[in-house]
């Protein structure tokens, strides 16, 4: 057998400690599948007294986790996290040097990803990231290789396990977001500060490298539009029953002509769709491409073993020699994007009013939709009680955004509309 591949682990928490587990209860095989041993020559982290529960006294600690590019090393594994700081250190100088580099740091990619695509690709060095995206779903191979021969038109997906269990939990119990963040949050399915998951900014990030493989164009995180389920409301959650659908947060890109469409928002799918079918800290990727038509790949978003089960596939594939361009062709050709507007897709939309239930209330909520050309499929109303606000909602027939954003213009000067009304985007799978 050759030479062996030799690795430096930066971050030993969860990933991290997952990573070694996996090489050593699988050295053999991995062996074999690689074509060479792959060997843990040296790690990282901040504390070096802390128990991992896994033994790294037979390997090189490195006190500062920016000089493991002097080691004698084939590729560094970075699993600390973050946009900048030592990750971004980390990356810029193993890649100048011609060092393959594995990461699981979406925010890392999704901000800098093409500056270093450009660097990784100007010093034969290899980018890889399947765990930065889906954790366990192999999504960047099935996008990179597996439907390379497409012309990939959209790309939908559950791709933040937190917010996927928190809106199944909400369903399941009909408890509020709050109460359920805080259940997600002792169960260690939410971090301490969860704002990235919530307000999501973390699916944010997966989708903007999922938007540059699928259209060959630069990742472009400041060009995402992002809504968090903060908002997300019990009784939006009971209505979406009620109506057939089921709430999910959605990261969404999609071809418009010669643009590109990209949001992360709530939307309502159907209860019965494989999509609606998704629940807790699973995530999915739904990919539309011209030949292959549609594929739909389901799997664990998070965890130990899934996300480092996907790191370990990409130091198999760097050291079997495998070298592909970062975002499916390489750097020099990615395209600048056409973003195009939200306002202009046409789709069907959820409406929730909190109205005073008086006399006529419901002929101006009418007239207002008739006026910016809005029509109505279908409506329903909790509870009747003249002195209390109610809820009614609505679903729309296919209408442009910005006609339903200029509804909710309307409403607001109406004087028996309480609140902000809300609206959810509905999508049919
Ligand atoms: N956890 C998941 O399920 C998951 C899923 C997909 C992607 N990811 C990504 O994987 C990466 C790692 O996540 P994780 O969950 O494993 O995080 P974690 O458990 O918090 O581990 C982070 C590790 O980085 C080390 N570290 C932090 N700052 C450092 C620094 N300045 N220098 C050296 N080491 C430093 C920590 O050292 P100490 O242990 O000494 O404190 C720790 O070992 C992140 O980019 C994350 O987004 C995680």
């Amino acid at each position: 057998m050759s030479q062996p591949y030799r690795i430096a682990l930066a971050g030993l928490g969860t990933v991290g400690v997952g990573v070694a587990k996996i090489l050593k209860a699988h050295a053999e095989a991995i062996a074999r599948k690689a074509g060479r041993p792959i060997e843990v020559v040296a790690v990282s982290a901040r504390d070096k007294s802390r128990n991992r529960g896994f033994d790294f006294s037979d390997v090189t600690w490195v006190e500062d986790a920016s000089t493991l590019v002097n080691e004698d090393v084939d590729c560094i594994v970075e699993m600390i996290g973050g946009e900048g700081g030592v990750a971004k250190t980390l990356a810029e100088s193993s890649l100048a040097k011609g060092l393959d580099f594995v990461t699981a740091n979406k925010a890392l990619l999704a901000h800098h990803g093409y500056e270093l695509a450009k660097v990784a690709e100007g010093n034969n060095a290899g980018l890889m990231y399947e765990a930065a995206v889906a954790g366990g779903i192999p999504v960047i191979k099935a996008i990179r290789e597996g439907y390379a021969a497409n012309d990939i038109g959209a790309v939908y997906g559950i791709l933040n396990g937190t917010c996927n269990y928190i809106l199944t939990e909400m369903r399941k119990s009909g408890r509020d977001f709050k109460s359920v963040l805080a259940d997600a949050q002792k169960l260690g399915y939410a971090e301490a500060d969860p704002a990235f998951d919530i307000e999501g900014t973390d699916a944010a990030h997966k989708l903007c490298l999922l938007t540059a493989l699928a259209f060959g164009v630069k990742p472009d995180f400041k060009k995402l539009a992002v809504k968090g389920i903060t908002n997300v409301t019990s009784v939006d959650i009971e209505f979406a029953r009620q109506l057939g659908y089921r709430i999910k947060l959605l990261g969404m890109a999609r071809k418009e002509g010669n643009a590109i469409v990209q949001s992360v928002e709530p939307c309502m799918v159907p209860r019965k769709s494989t999509m609606g079918a998704v629940d807790g800290v699973f995530n999915a990727v739904y990919i539309e491409g011209d030949f292959v038509d549609t594929g739909l790949l389901v799997g664990r978003g998070a965890g130990e073993g899934p996300t480092a089960s996907a790191v370990v596939a990409d130091i198999i594939d760097l050291a079997r020699g495998t070298k592909l361009p970062v975002f499916g062709v390489p750097y020099s050709d990615l395209k600048e994007a056409n973003w195009g507007r939200r306002g202009k897709v046409e789709s069907q939309f959820y409406l929730h009013l909190r109205v005073m239930d008086k006399p006529g209330v419901l002929a101006d909520v009418s007239a207002t939709l008739r006026d910016c050309d809005v029509s109505i499929e279908a409506m329903l109303q909790q509870g009747r009680d003249p002195n209390n606000p109610v809820s009614i909602v609505m679903t729309t027939h296919e209408v442009q955004q910005k006609q339903v954003e200029e509804a909710l213009e309307g409403f607001a000067n109406l004087e028996r509309v309480l609140e902000k009304p809300s609206m959810m985007r509905i999508e049919d799978f």
